[in-house]
């Protein structure tokens, strides 16, 4: 097999054989195939898409490039712990890990959560969890299993041989100008997830402004596409699509969307971030045999918030350590009166990277107190004056810049106009 007929054989439309998948994956993750050549196969894919099959043979290709965890003997009080994770395509204040791991594993269910970094626009959930004095993101393979053994939930970083494949083609998409192909994005989320050994997955799939695919036809696809995957590899899967149009919750950043969080593990929080993350550990627990729990239950009394602080203390932070607070804070208010339509998810991730709470280049610091607090959502009504956003940050030089982001990202109706409700989960979909 060379390269250029594989590239061509796609550029052309041709369906790629389980020969061509499996040989490009594998060269180009040993260096025997340059980077210009898989750009030009990545484009040819991202133009040209791939069918269920073609997308089945990638996304094995590259589980095979790395090793799997194997979950399936964990135990407490000899009793077998059943495992589910769950994985969002990203968003803008999206920090329902944080709340939704311990609320799950509060239930007797072992969750165990390999976390990201932020990407462009959205954040990491690994990023947040370090503005957690001590807290750390690697967890050794036996330190990972004693952890879902004793306190049911670790959210911790990959290790480097899961899945190394899709590390370097994801490094390669974001230059090309290819992460939006749903074959590339359904094969990296699921290489990983299904490497994972997880035995349940949910998959929170986001649609609108905040998100990598925008229009709810193609996150559909998307959602279909995993969970077709994940089910064919024996992980009992699901999705949700869910609103990522508006922000979720009223933070958006690495510190505050930790406070946040916690708010939302004492039983308090935004209504929205509370309603996401029942819907989606209510998933959770029935794919994990648990159909008849209560989440909802176990943010108010107190259990998942035993467990959160359990999981952190495990991992080396403390629960009760002052979270960093930004030592700049500036406030943008309303110019006009309105009742609030829409707040546009995208400005707002955006204003917060500027802010210092994302990166610009791979391996760069954020700031952990950087961030937005969102002060309305849909339906408040606005005067000039009304405190709209407020932006907090180490660096003050970077508020002309958050602020440009800003511009235009409240849109209003007018005063008299009905509230339009925005609910957060759109649609389920299993196979
Ligand atoms: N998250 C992933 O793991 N991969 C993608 O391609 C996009 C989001």
């Amino acid at each position: 097999l060379d390269p250029v007929s594989v590239i061509v054989a796609k550029r052309d439309g041709h369906a790629l054989d389980d020969a061509q998948i499996a040989w490009a994956v594998d060269a180009y993750t040993r260096g025997e195939m340059a980077p210009e050549q898989m750009s030009a196969l990545l484009m040819a894919i991202l133009l040209r898409g791939m069918d269920r099959r073609e997308i089945a043979t990638w996304t094995r290709a590259m589980i095979e490039s790395g090793s799997r965890m194997d979950f399936s003997g964990l135990r407490r009080d000899g009793r077998a712990l059943p495992t589910v994770d769950k994985h969002s395509t990203g968003g803008v204040g999206d920090k329902i890990t944080l709340p939704l791991a311990p609320l799950v594993a509060s239930f007797g269910v072992a969750v165990p959560q390999l976390s990201g970094r932020g990407l462009g626009h959205t954040g990491g959930t690994l990023d947040k969890l370090e503005s957690i004095p001590g807290w750390r993101a690697d967890v050794p393979i036996d330190e990972m299993t004693a952890q879902l053994e004793s306190v049911g939930a670790v959210v911790c970083a990959a290790n480097p041989d899961l899945a190394p494949a899709d590390r370097l083609l994801y490094a390669l998409r974001d230059v090309t100008g290819t992460v939006e192909s749903i074959p590339m994005l359904a094969a990296s989320i699921m290489s990983k997830k299904i490497a994972e050994g997880t035995g349940a997955l949910v998959l929170d799939v986001k649609v609108g402004s905040g998100a990598f695919l925008p229009e709810i036809e193609r996150a559909r696809e998307l959602a279909d596409t995993m969970v077709e995957l994940g089910e064919r590899a024996g992980v009992a899967t699901s999705a949700l699509l869910t609103d990522m149009d508006q922000p979720l919750g009223r933070a958006a950043g690495n510190a505050v969307e930790v406070a946040e969080s916690v708010e939302v593990l004492a039983g308090g929080g935004p209504a929205d971030v509370v309603e996401l993350t029942v819907a989606l550990a209510a998933e959770m627990l029935t794919l994990a045999g648990l159909p008849d729990a209560d989440p909802a239950a176990h943010l108010a009394d107190g259990r998942a918030m035993d467990t959160w602080r359990a999981m952190i203390a495990a991992q080396g932070g403390d629960p009760d350590a002052p979270l960093p607070r930004a030592r700049h804070t500036d406030t943008v208010t309303a110019t006009e009166t309105g009742r609030v339509r829409r707040v546009d998810a995208r400005a707002v991730g955006d204003a917060a990277w500027r802010l210092g709470a994302g990166r610009s280049r791979p391996g760069a610091d954020v700031q952990a107190e950087a961030g937005v607090i969102v002060h309305v959502a849909t339906g408040d009504q606005v005067r000039p004056g009304t405190p709209l956003f407020t932006l907090h940050t180490r660096t003050p030089e970077r508020f002309d810049a958050a602020r440009a982001a800003l511009t235009g990202a409240v849109t209003l109706a007018d005063p008299e106009s009905d509230p339009v409700a925005a609910p957060r989960v759109i649609e389920r979909v299993r196979f």
